[in-house]
């Protein structure tokens, strides 16, 4: 069936928690007058050390109620939720405006071209197993060393709210342990949970490392695929946040100080 949706609806947000916040703030910052709606599902949360079929049955539930609420597009704010249903959400559901998100690769990558970098990718133990991740390293496998770092553990410190605790940074600092700092050139923080903790990753790498991160080249897709299906606001005032979340208050209280910061 074709649903139409109106393109003055909200934009519907998502993360397996508070961590697709930083995704958020890349589309507001780009798209100022829509609407967003964002859902974080910290009572399911993580997501990254569940099966993908259980990830992706969550995943199609939320996203069904999304589109049901007639809410004009679905932005999957998580790396994980992505590689485990963004293809299956799209084939079932090509009428929707679905835009996932992945580990930024491709710009840590490019934007040294020719030098065959060492570049790290801190993911999700989900993400750095899936077919989709596989797909992506391939592309650029003969021009960059890549080094596939899962990190269990960690989304659950931002979960809490703790950005900068010295337990987040022996946390760090013992997952970073093996490499060489002088010979790490690029990072990218590939589960949207992890920008708000690059702080504490420059601390632990020292300043010459640079930091990638995929929320504003999702937020950049968005608004092209809005721009292309007609849907973008027509309206020149300042758009709504509302926030939401299937375990509690507090995580909606951490969300709004993390899109403060
Ligand atoms: N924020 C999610 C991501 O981008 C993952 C966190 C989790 O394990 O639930 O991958």
């Amino acid at each position: 069936m074709t649903e139409t949706f109106a393109r003055n609806a909200p934009i519907a947000v998502f993360d397996s928690g508070v961590g697709g916040i930083s995704v958020l703030r890349a589309l507001k910052e780009i798209m100022p007058h829509e609407d967003f709606y964002y859902f974080g599902d910290s009572a399911y949360a993580p997501y990254g050390t569940k099966t993908t079929e259980e990830v992706r049955k969550r995943v199609f539930e939320l996203v069904e109620g999304f589109r049901d609420k007639g809410m004009k597009a679905c932005v999957v704010a998580c790396n994980t939720a992505t590689s485990a249903a963004v293809r299956p959400l799209r084939e079932t559901y090509p009428d929707y405006t679905i835009v996932g998100i992945e580990p930024a690769l491709k710009p840590a990558v490019m934007d040294r071209a020719g030098t065959m970098p060492n570049v790290i990718v801190m993911a999700t133990p989900m993400t750095i197993r899936n077919e989709k991740f596989h797909n992506l390293m391939d592309r650029y496998v003969e021009m960059a060393h890549i080094i596939p770092l899962p990190c269990p553990g960690l989304m659950e410190f931002v979960e809490r709210g703790d950005t900068a605790s010295d337990e987040l940074y022996a946390f760090i600092s013992k997952l970073l342990a093996p490499f060489d700092k002088d010979k790490v050139d690029a990072l990218v923080l590939g589960c949207t949970h992890y920008p708000f903790v690059a702080d504490t990753v420059r601390r632990v790498m020292g300043d010459r490392i640079v930091l990638y991160e995929g929320g504003p080249g999702t937020a950049r897709e968005t608004r092209r695929r809005l721009e292309a299906a007609g849907l973008l606001t027509d309206r020149d005032t300042k758009g709504t946040i509302t926030i939401e979340n299937s375990l509690s208050e507090d995580k909606v209280r951490i969300c709004r100080k993390l899109l403060e910061n």
